[in-house]
């Protein structure tokens, strides 16, 4: 190929036997199970293994997988420190990124038997702890303890952001958009994460890696830079307006279109029917109404559809989740995906190193300093 393609769309960049998404028939797979499946009945520690082991757990394989998770929530006393050394106005990814380091210099790999799994699963315990921690630390002066008994790393989360057990129904919409959010193929961060695996750089640096191309908000950021659109509405009409004069200045509606999928994106219902869900039971569906009507403007005005970071927000949101908190949350899904990524690229590698088209100028002769002008 002598001529590049922007932003690598509609290239094969790799193989992978982790996810198919938008092929013919298929649709959304992890592993070979459809996802909706896995998001109608899995738990997300179910999708967790079977992206990380390659198998779907039975009951007792899942029952010892969460089991490991809950002996796996400790903060490392050094990193207690650290996290309460952050200033209390940083962003939460800077967080997560800064905590995968942290435990990535405390617990590096290799020592101690550690191995990309391994480091997996503790990370997929711990992130939500890490978090949580320099969250409460620096809102509410607390030092909490993160080693909880929570059954789930959906309910750990609610546990710690708030102190007090979950709601059950808001538990169970935030687990199942971990595990919508767990796996999709070549995605960018994915692919960060891969190129960093490929140059057999560790599995932290791999991570801390993915977490950086996460957070723009073409990517994980849409989540959040979807909230901060639909919060500014009261009534679905105030939303029209505006998302209409939006489009008319040509400007990005976050939370809609995507590179791969042209037709809709087969997560984005799920979310959409725990929205609405979430929304009556508050008693308040505005931000339901909001969104819905954004996404008939987008419907008849571009012809685009949500992603799964549309209505994902204000699921967040009814979940009590603070806007900020809504790329992190990502992050701890993607965990699994990533890590599963890792591993593949590590069984069979080659370097990622392609090249670029030359745009740059003609060579040219040097002059010494002296005779420049
Ligand atoms: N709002 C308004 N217009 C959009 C749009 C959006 N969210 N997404 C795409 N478009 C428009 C583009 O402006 C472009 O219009 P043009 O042909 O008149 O220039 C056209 O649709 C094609 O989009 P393009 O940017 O070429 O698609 P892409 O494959 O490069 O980008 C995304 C895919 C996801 C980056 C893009 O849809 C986007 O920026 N979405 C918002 C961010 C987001 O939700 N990201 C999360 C993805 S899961």
């Amino acid at each position: 190929m002598t001529t590049a393609s922007e932003g690598l769309a509609g290239v094969i960049a790799g193989r992978s036997a982790i996810a198919t998404i938008g092929h013919e028939g298929a649709g959304l797979t992890y592993r070979g199970y459809g996802i909706h499946d896995l998001a109608g009945g899995a738990a997300f520690e179910e999708v967790a293994y079977l992206l990380l082991y390659n198998r779907l757990p039975n009951s007792a394989q899942l029952d010892a997988y969460v089991t490991r998770l809950k002996g796996m929530r400790r903060l490392p006393d050094k990193l207690k420190t650290a996290l309460e050394l952050l200033p209390g106005s940083a962003h939460p990814m800077d967080v997560m990124r800064t905590g995968v380091s942290l435990l990535g210099a405390l617990e590096p790999e290799g020592e101690n038997g550690r191995t990309g799994s391994g480091i997996a699963d503790r990370l997929i315990a711990s992130l939500g702890g890490m978090l949580l921690y320099w969250y409460r630390f620096h809102q509410r002066g607390e030092r909490i303890d993160t080693e909880t008994d929570d059954d789930s790393v959906a309910q750990h989360f609610l546990h710690l952001l708030t102190g007090r057990r979950p709601d059950p129904v808001k538990q169970k919409a935030l687990d199942m958009s971990l595990i919508l959010y767990a796996e999709h193929e070549f995605n960018a961060s994915t692919f960060t994460a891969r190129i960093v695996a490929s140059t057999l750089a560790d599995f932290y640096s791999a991570i801390a890696a993915a977490i950086g191309a996460l957070r723009g908000p073409l990517h994980g950021g849409a989540n959040e830079a979807a909230m901060e659109l639909i919060a500014r509405f009261d009534s679905p009409g105030e939303a029209e307006k505006a998302v209409r004069q939006m489009l008319a200045a040509r400007r990005l509606i976050m939370g809609f279109g995507h590179r791969v999928y042209k037709t809709g994106d087969p997560r984005s219902d799920f979310v959409k029917e725990a929205s609405k869900r979430l929304g009556e039971q508050t008693g308040d569906t505005t931000l339901f109404d909001v969104s819905e009507r954004i996404e008939q403007v987008m419907r008849n005005e571009k012809g685009l559809f949500p992603n799964l970071d549309f209505y994902s927000a204000s699921v967040y949101h009814y979940c009590g989740v603070p806007t900020s908190m809504f790329t992190p949350i990502f992050v701890i899904a993607r965990t699994a995906g990533w890590a599963a990524h890792v591993i593949e690229q590590r069984n069979d590698n080659r370097l990622i190193r392609p090249l670029a088209e030359y745009t740059g100028p003609e060579e040219k002769d040097w002059e010494p300093l002296e005779c420049r002008s």
